[in-house]
């Protein structure tokens, strides 16, 4: 959409309406998701609530069901303010508020399970629902969880108090859902970053848009940049040598390779210049050429050459904790502990990489099941349930999958049912894709349930009901794409 002042100001006076309801509690829960997101906007959300003096306490939670919110209900906190999901589970949450269970507050960017424009009954009480999509903006693209709390966040400023310091993390936590596109973050998630600038928390350049510029050495800076599909430098360590070895430029220091942020300015340009001949030399697409350049997000509190100076290394590392179920280790770095933290996240961050390149592995070796408007695989166990969707998103595009199609990612939990994941691009969200609705309807179909966004989108089914599962999103499918083109 394109965004207009007005949809801002709605924002803004929800978020006013649902910082009013945090000032007038006696003590909140703030429970988020766990993934860098969820991280980030609970550390926003607790940074904001703790300075306007409110009694609170933080949690993560893997999914929101029927089990955890029956479990939710034994707080003895007055409020529970729900960060990066809740929208999707509206329904059970003001099931449980007119109970008197809890006052519900939810600080979201996934899709509503309930039309915000329905006359239900339900929806009267409404004003303690933040989300970007009730106001048109896209919670996909323009606005994050974290940048969803960012707003709550200024809503609760008084005094003396300005929250700007943390649009560092709002920042984090757009990039760790994907939300940046070539020009750099949209929209809302492009005004926050530029408080975060005016703040001096953050800066935005143009610069190379490989992962791994603080911490990879230049040979595997050039060897991971599988995304761009440079020919004989992408997924080509020797091709990637022999490339830095032909430059006129010291990439070498006292024996060892140097890092991209090591290097001058002008030898950063010469690379760059090198690398653009060298792509266009082996006839590499002028898209693809073109997004070797972006806005890149470092926050400057941080130092350089460190896993937490850019954004994008920043939400992996937070990935890497509370997928693997250590939550307060990345919360903990979130909130500024460095030391103990950081070494935890560190060796989480290896076991991360290491399970990712076995996933993709698993993937290179036994491909996806191709269907005609779809693909998909099962991972059964080989991938752990909490990173099958990083997998799914990552390996769409390359080698043996086909761009064109939505993936479908299966994996067991450990619960004892099933995981499913899903992955689109942007070019088939234009054409009518929500993957939202089709892991919502195709997951209540064999009594799971799911949501999330149209682009990317998860559900819990039970085990086996895989076959009915993959009949359902074939439908849906169907008529998605086919409503869209008639
Ligand atoms: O739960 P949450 O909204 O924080 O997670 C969004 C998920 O969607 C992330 O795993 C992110 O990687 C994925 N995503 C994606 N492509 C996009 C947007 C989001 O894979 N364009
Ligand atoms: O788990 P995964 O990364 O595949 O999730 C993709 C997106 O779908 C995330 O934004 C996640 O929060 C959302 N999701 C959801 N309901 C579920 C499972 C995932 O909203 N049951
Ligand atoms: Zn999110």
């Amino acid at each position: 959409m394109i965004l207009t002042d007005s949809a801002i100001s709605q924002l803004q006076n929800r978020a006013d309406q649902c910082a009013n309801y945090l000032l007038d509690s006696k003590s909140v829960l703030c429970i988020s998701h766990i993934d860098a997101d969820g991280l980030t906007s609970a550390a926003i959300a607790t940074q904001a609530i703790q300075r306007a003096n409110i009694p609170l306490e933080t949690a993560f939670s893997k999914r929101l069901g029927e089990p955890e919110l029956k479990q939710l209900t034994k707080t003895d906190h007055e409020t529970i303010l729900f960060t990066d999901f809740g929208s999707g589970q509206i329904e059970k949450i003001i099931e449980y508020s007119e109970k008197g269970n809890f006052n519900p507050i939810i600080c979201d960017h996934h899709q509503p399970s309930i039309a915000p424009s329905s006359n239900s009954h339900t929806l009267i009480d409404l004003d303690f629902h933040l989300n970007p999509l009730l106001f048109e903006i896209d919670g996909a693209s323009e606005l994050s969880g974290a940048g969803t709390c960012y707003f709550l966040a200024r809503a609760l400023e008084s005094g003396s108090v300005d929250n700007r310091d943390l649009a560092s993390l709002a920042v984090v936590g757009a990039i760790g859902d994907m939300q940046a596109r070539d020009k750099g973050l949209i929209g809302p998630n492009k005004i926050i970053a530029q408080e975060g600038v005016d703040k001096g928390v953050l800066d935005i350049k143009l610069d190379l848009a490989f992962y791994g510029k603080q911490t990879r050495p230049l040979p595997k800076l050039l060897e991971y940049s599988s995304e761009f599909g440079i020919p004989s430098i992408s997924n080509n360590p020797s091709g990637s040598i022999r490339f830095l070895k032909n430059l006129d430029i010291d990439v070498r220091e006292n024996g060892k390779w140097k890092f991209w942020v090591d290097l001058s300015h002008s030898d950063k340009k010469a690379i760059v210049n090198e690398l653009v001949k060298h792509a266009i030399s082996r006839g590499l697409s002028i898209d693809k050429i073109s997004s070797f350049i972006s806005p890149v997000y470092e926050l400057t509190q941080e130092l350089s050459g460190t896993a937490l100076r850019e954004a994008t290394e920043f939400s992996t590392i937070l990935n890497a904790t509370a997928r693997y179920g250590r939550p307060d280790v990345g919360l903990s770095i979130c909130l500024g502990n460095r030391n103990k933290s950081l070494t935890r996240a560190k060796n989480l961050l290896a076991v991360h990489r290491k399970n990712l390149a076995e996933g993709i592995g698993l993937l290179n070796r036994e491909g996806v099941v191709m269907e005609e408007n779809f693909q998909w695989f099962h991972a059964q166990d080989k991938i752990r349930d909490t990173i099958v969707g990083i997998v799914a998103g990552m390996v769409l595009g390359m080698d043996g999958t086909d761009p064109n199609k939505p993936i479908f990612a299966f994996a067991k939990t450990e619960e004892g049912d099933l995981k499913v994941s899903s992955r689109g691009t942007p070019i088939l969200v234009k054409n009518g894709l929500n993957l939202s609705e089709v892991m919502r309807i195709s997951a209540e179909h064999v009594g799971g349930e799911g949501g999330g966004h149209d682009i990317a989108a998860g559900a819990t089914i039970p085990l086996q009901t895989e076959k009915l599962f993959l009949e359902q999103i074939k439908t849906t499918l169907e008529l998605q794409l086919y409503n869209s083109s008639s």
